[in-house]
């Protein structure tokens, strides 16, 4: 990191993502495009952290003065106690994927669901009040959506699990005041008819096993939204073949754009340049 910073020469302000593994990371590529694009003499690295060298990267961080940091698997939960502060939807989260670095104090936060939320209006749906919700899955990355939705005022959010045990843990672990319902996969079909989302947030339909995922569009209403997290395929089967029966499809992508364009925007005060990041990403992909 120290001979990365001397490399970057008159560069003002210094990011970077770290992981493991890292190599495959679009952040470096999305985030330069961004500074270029606002004319910011800026730079942003990435950095392979195994699990037993991120205490000292954190502090090499600190000693070179870096302006953020992003942080991804296997560091979202045990970087937060090398931090200053945690802000308080990271902390419910229990996990923290956006640091900034405020006078040398390193504060934590979490772009990933508000990133997801701010996608779908974005892309799909304008508003998401009284809207009925299916969330397929109940891992990591759907307790960080349903966190964020949860905000938005939906009138429910059913969350489907093959292990309903899973999702009644996530349920009872987020403050919902009875908005959240939970049941199996047998029911799928039967809370797809009258949703006005479905989420899919597990991995079933990723590259290279786009092959597995059901395509269960049919159960969806016409003019409901088909959202998946996947962004490998662009769009996948479930999407498409919802998109054949007249529902609008959202793919993963923009989740990862957003929860850049917050983390942009929370360390530098600009708006984040939306379009050039997603064609930065975007040539990456093809
Ligand atoms: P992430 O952090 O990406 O959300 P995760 O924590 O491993 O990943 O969660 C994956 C989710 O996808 C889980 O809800 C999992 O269901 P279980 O809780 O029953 O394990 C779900 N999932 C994974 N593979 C699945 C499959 N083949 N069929 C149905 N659900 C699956």
């Amino acid at each position: 990191l120290t001979k990365w910073r001397e490399q970057q020469g008159d560069k003002k302000q210094l990011f970077c993502v770290i992981g493991d593994p890292i190599a495959q990371s679009k952040s470096p590529l999305m985030h330069n495009r961004a500074f270029q694009e606002l004319g910011l003499q800026s730079a942003y690295g990435a950095f392979l952290v195994k699990e037993d060298q991120l205490e000292a990267f954190i502090k090499e961080a600190r000693d070179c003065h870096l302006a953020g940091l992003n942080v991804t698997i296997p560091h979202k939960l045990n970087v937060m106690k090398y931090l200053d502060a945690i802000d308080q939807d990271a902390k419910e989260l229990g996990a923290v994927n956006t640091i900034v670095n405020d006078n040398g104090r390193l504060i934590g936060y979490n772009t990933d669901g508000i990133g997801y939320v701010r996608s779908l209006k974005e892309e799909a749906i304008a508003s998401l009040e009284h809207a009925a919700i299916v969330v397929i899955g109940a891992g990591g990355a759907a307790r960080g959506i349903v966190h964020a939705l949860l905000k938005e005022k939906p009138a429910r959010i059913v969350l489907v699990n093959r292990s309903i045990d899973k999702a009644e843990l996530l349920a009872s672990s987020l403050q919902h005041n009875g908005v959240i319902q939970v049941c199996g996969l047998e029911q799928l079909q039967s809370v797809c008819a009258d949703a006005d989302v479905v989420i899919n947030t597990t991995s079933v339909g990723m590259y290279p096993n786009e092959e597995e995922q059901p395509a269960l569009g049919s159960w969806l209403k016409r003019g409901a939204v088909a959202s998946d997290l996947i962004y490998n395929p662009l769009y996948t089967r479930f999407v498409e073949d919802a998109e054949k029966h007249g529902c609008m499809k959202h793919g993963g992508l923009g989740m990862f754009i957003y929860q850049g364009a917050y983390a942009f925007e929370y360390w530098t005060g600009l708006k984040a340049p939306v379009q050039a990041m997603r064609e930065a990403v975007m040539e990456a992909l093809a």
